[in-house]
């Protein structure tokens, strides 16, 4: 089975991770980019109005029969909006399919525990895996529960391909 990673990300970790990722895997990778600029306040406005944005992304370019990987921020414990946009194109369409997220999983595993029941209702399906990579594991132990700290940190090339290397490992077990 062919692999495709659609991936967004607003400050770049989760770019550079799929990036690392589509390597790894020598795999297609369609990077979604949304038609209006993104602030923190637009993140507020469209969750609290529930909007979904417009992005640039052509569904003829993606093979459904594909394993579809797809790998975006969370924000307030939901996949990141513009991907939510690709859900409403591909629901009930994709046949295996995977979420990862470069995040901040201020709970560790008790983080963002909405998720799966969340991508069954966007694609009408259940994902095969969700793999959270929480970047308060690359900060000092003091600055870990910091929020703050953790939403600042940008992911290092070296980590994106370690985390890549183990996410690869992980799927090869199941897919
Ligand atoms: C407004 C906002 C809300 C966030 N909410 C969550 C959250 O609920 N859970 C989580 O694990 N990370 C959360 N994060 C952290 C991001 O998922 C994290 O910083 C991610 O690495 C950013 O990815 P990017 O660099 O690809 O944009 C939030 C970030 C922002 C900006």
């Amino acid at each position: 089975m062919k692999t495709t990673i659609i991936s967004y990300s607003l400050s770049g970790n989760n770019k550079l991770l799929a990036d690392q990722l589509a390597t790894k895997l020598s795999c297609k990778h369609i990077y979604i980019k949304e038609k209006s600029k993104r602030s923190y306040l637009t993140i507020g406005m469209d969750f609290v109005f529930k909007r979904i944005p417009k992005i640039d992304f052509l569904e003829k370019e993606v093979n459904t029969e594909d394993f579809i990987i797809f790998i975006a921020p969370i924000w307030m414990s939901q996949v990141a909006f513009p991907l939510k946009k690709v859900f409403q194109k591909l629901k009930g369409k994709t046949k295996n399919y995977a979420f990862i997220s470069a995040c901040i999983g201020p709970q560790g595993k008790k983080s963002n525990r909405g998720l799966a029941k969340q991508l069954k209702k966007d694609l009408g399906k259940k994902p095969i895996i969700i793999i959270e990579k929480h970047l308060s594991e690359f900060l000092p132990i003091k600055s870990r529960h910091s929020i703050k700290e953790t939403m600042k940190y940008k992911l290092k090339k070296r980590q994106a391909q370690q985390m890549a290397q183990q996410i690869s490992r992980q799927l090869k077990q199941i897919v």
